[in-house]
């Protein structure tokens, strides 16, 4: 695996810039390649030794074609991630996850690349569905962001069909850590309104259950499917359930009584799913996948992250 050149489409993101740190500390980082367009991340903030390093947009064929070439590959991160304002401008969001994606795939058939590995989403797919979801179940996205994410599932399914490229669909659930300052995710949000003195917003009584995964539990999954060489549609999260009012106790507890904070609490929001978090035995059996990190280890050092900010 170390001899690999591994393009990262979106490599100066949250789970991009703790991937290439990640493999950067198994020996893998000499092969890394990162392209992004920078609009959700910088360079500037990586170690600038670890990989070569190309401004650029998934959306533009030919720059996909020349980065494309040569890898063993591709670990397609570069993403519109942004539900709500999926529902207002779905249009962006088709052109960067489903056209960016599509040119990704096709600029890997025509180099040659043996695979490629996706970042889907878990809870965007489903709606009210029984927890835990797995991979048996129907998706039904509730937004475009969803929406765009299953039609890159279908073309990932459709290239390995058609052209016989490796792809791998890995659905992330709720992905927290480091470098997360500029997420939406409950954490990240709710640590910077610590940080602000602000109150923190509950929609509903604080008993919707979501997966929290710590982002070094999932880059080595992201890692472990590339070395498995896994295909297919793999859900990658904690596996366990947890509350938004369990959350912010384990906050509570981390940030402890110099950043005391006051949550108020606003009525459901209409469509909001109550109840959701994963499956994750078909990924621990196809490549040992086994996220480690619960929240009393994450959530610290989490938060110490953002107070060095
Ligand atoms: N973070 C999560 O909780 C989570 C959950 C489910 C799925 N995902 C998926 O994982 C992937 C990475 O998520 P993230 O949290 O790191 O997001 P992020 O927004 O932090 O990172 C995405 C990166 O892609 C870059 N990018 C955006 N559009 C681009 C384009 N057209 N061309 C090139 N680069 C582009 C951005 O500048 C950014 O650096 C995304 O595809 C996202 O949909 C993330």
């Amino acid at each position: 695996m170390t001899t690999q050149k591994i393009l990262i489409t979106g490599g100066c993101g949250f789970v991009g810039s703790n991937l290439i740190r990640r493999a950067a500390a198994l020996g893998l980082s000499s092969r890394l390649t990162v392209l992004d367009n920078e609009t959700m991340g910088s360079p500037t903030e990586l170690p600038s030794n670890v990989f070569a390093y190309e401004r650029g947009d998934v959306r533009d064929l030919a720059t996909m074609a020349r980065m494309a070439a040569g890898c063993d590959a591709i670990i397609h991160l570069a993403g519109h991630t942004r539900v709500l304002e999926s529902i207002a401008d779905p249009e962006s969001d088709f052109e960067i996850n489903v056209r960016g994606t599509l040119n990704v795939l096709m600029a890997a058939r025509d180099a040659g690349v043996p695979h490629v590995i996706l970042a889907s989403t878990g809870g965007a797919l489903f709606g009210a569905e029984t927890a835990p979801i797995h991979e048996e179940m129907v998706p039904q996205p509730l937004s475009p962001y969803g929406a765009s994410k299953l039609a890159m599932e279908g073309y990932a399914h459709a290239f390995a069909s058609s052209y016989g490229l490796r792809t791998t669909s890995l659905r992330f659930t709720n992905v927290y850590g480091p470098y997360s300052r500029l997420k939406g995710s409950a954490v990240a949000h709710f640590f910077r309104q610590i940080l602000a003195r602000q109150p923190i917003t509950v929609y509903g009584d604080g008993s919707q259950v979501r997966d929290f995964v710590y982002v070094d539990d999932l880059c080595d999954g992201i890692l472990q499917a590339l070395a498995a060489s896994a295909s297919g549609v793999y859900h990658l999260g904690s596996g366990n359930p947890t509350s938004i009012a369990t959350l912010l106790k384990s906050m509570r507890d981390v940030v402890g009584p110099e950043w005391a904070f006051e949550v108020r609490y606003a009525p459901w929001r209409t469509g909001e799913v109550v109840r959701t978090y994963t499956a994750i035995d078909k990924a621990a059996k196809a490549f040992a996948y086994q996220p480690g990190v619960t929240l009393d280890i994450g959530l610290p050092r989490t938060w110490r992250w953002f107070l060095d900010q």
